[in-house]
């Protein structure tokens, strides 16, 4: 029927309204695809020295991954739908349909997703997320290893491993658009939050 279609659609629009730039514009900060690392991401909003703009980034980027597949597994729909709807609010912020396509890379949609499959394995992915960084201070390398664990905590945590193909999905796309990154790492030119 066209209840899952309606269900996933609504979820990639949503997807697609970009917290970075909506908050940079509200807070007259530039553009975050025009600065720094180029991604409309909390980090980078972060780059541009307002932590409230940057906070805001994260908690709305977040929520608006956490809110639909929260909202799919509360009115009980299958588990593919709740998949689906879970990779459709994704790739909206992967590729925002208000945005010419070019959004980000998914760490902060990605961790309010995985809050909604699983309050435990969203704070798996989220304690990693913090150690790594604490310790690296790259936020690009704190997502990369949060990302290839989060499958792991997933087969590990999901009762009757549900999801999982799901968590493997985003961490490849993840780790795809964090290409960038991976290259800067390897290299010895990412930028970091180091302690000054
Ligand atoms: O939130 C994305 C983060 O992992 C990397 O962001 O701006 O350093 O490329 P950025």
């Amino acid at each position: 029927t066209l209840v899952p279609v309606i269900w996933i659609v609504a979820a990639y629009l949503l997807g697609s309204i970009s917290f970075g730039i909506l908050v940079s514009k509200l807070f007259g900060l530039p553009d975050p695809r025009t600065v720094g690392s180029g991604n409309p991401g909390a980090t980078n909003v972060l780059r541009s020295g307002k932590k409230s703009a940057a906070l805001i980034t994260l908690l709305g980027d977040a929520f608006k991954g956490w809110f639909p597949v929260w909202l799919a597994l509360q009115s009980g729909m299958l588990m593919w739908v709740v998949s689906g709807v879970a990779l459709a609010v994704f790739i909206g912020h992967l590729y925002p349909l208000y945005h010419g396509f070019k959004g980000g890379k998914g760490v902060a949609t990605a961790l309010g997703v995985l809050l909604a499959l699983s309050g435990w394995l969203g704070l798996a992915v989220l304690l990693t997320w913090l150690l790594v960084f604490a310790v690296s201070r790259y936020s690009s390398l704190a997502a990369l290893a949060a990302a290839a664990l989060a499958p792991v905590y997933a087969y590990a945590l999901l009762p009757y491993r549900d999801y999982v193909f799901t968590t493997v999905v985003l961490a490849l796309f993840l780790i795809w658009r964090h290409r960038s990154n991976i290259k800067k790492l390897l290299d010895g030119t990412e930028s970091g939050f180091g302690k000054k």
